[in-house]
């Protein structure tokens, strides 16, 4: 028997349905799930309960593995294996994982094509909070009115860690809040991605500090009220994690962001990406 999938919600999501495990391991598994990814946006294996090595095995069944800030924790037991948690002793810089409470895409501000998909396992799953949301830039976009669309063409917004992070940079604390602000790069990408299939998304996301040539007001705001106009319920998903959960979506198609949690849960989620093979193009 083959996996198969069953639709969340109209434009969003799709769970997959398998009957012995060793089927999500096959070359035509991979191909099958990297498709429905690029299709449905995000894709939920409820209570796989993957290993390391298998989730490792998926990813690179998927396409090429990329690292994005594995080198930033301490207790990784494979160093393309990065422990997203608030716990200090495995992850030294916990402010970027308070920067995924608020709307983003994964490796959006990184000088390489934003990667294709993040691959997430959860191994502590909180009571209280630490829910994923997901909210198709796909979706959104094909939602908009044709006058909209035509306001939107041609616009770039410049990306910085500093705007993603301005959120919470009150609650860096001092000492090293400009060091923590200052890193990373600073990219300009169109606001209207043309992919490769002929398919339009939105880069949008709160890295996206203001729009090129447009007074900074004004384009905060379209910015913002584009990242709400994505997250509206016809174009988002809610996970609610079950220990053992694992979950992949198109990041070059979507947004995403956590529920806020508390230390104290022990919220534990294993995360890898897929690089991505487009750059962002208008
Ligand atoms: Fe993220």
């Amino acid at each position: 028997m083959a996996i198969r999938f069953e639709d969340i919600k109209e434009h969003i999501g799709s769970r997959v349905i398998w009957g012995d495990r060793t089927e999500l391991f096959t070359p035509e598994a991979a191909q099958a799930i990297r498709a429905k990814v690029e299709e449905r946006t995000v894709l939920v294996f409820p209570e796989v309960h993957l290993s390391d090595e298998e989730q490792l095995a998926i990813t690179e069944a998927m396409g090429e593995k990329v690292r994005l800030t594995a080198r930033n924790n301490v207790q990784s037991t494979d160093q393309d294996v990065y422990q997203v948690t608030l716990d200090e002793k495995i992850n030294p810089q916990p402010e970027y994982v308070l920067g995924t409470f608020f709307w983003h895409m994964d490796g959006i501000t990184v000088d390489m094509p934003p990667p294709f998909a993040t691959l997430l396992s959860c191994r502590i799953a909180p009571d209280k909070g630490g829910e994923t949301e997901f909210a198709s830039t796909y979706a959104a976009y094909e939602g908009l009115s044709e006058e909209e669309k035509q306001a939107l063409e041609g616009l770039k917004a410049v990306h910085s860690v500093r705007a993603s992070l301005s959120p919470i940079a009150d609650a860096i604390p001092e000492k090293h809040r400009e060091k923590v602000l200052g890193i990373g790069l600073v990219k300009e990408h169109p606001l209207v991605w043309t992919h490769e299939s002929g398919r339009k998304s939105m880069v949008i996301g709160t890295t996206a500090d203001h729009i090129v040539g447009m007074e900074v007001p004004a384009g905060r705001a379209m910015l913002i009220r584009l990242q709400e106009w994505a997250a509206q319920p016809a174009f988002s998903l809610r996970h609610k994690w079950t220990k053992g959960d694992f979950v992949i979506w198109d990041n070059t198609g979507a947004m995403h962001r956590a529920i806020p949690y508390d230390k104290s849960t022990g919220r534990m989620m294993h995360r890898t990406s897929i690089a991505g093979t487009e750059a962002v193009a208008a």
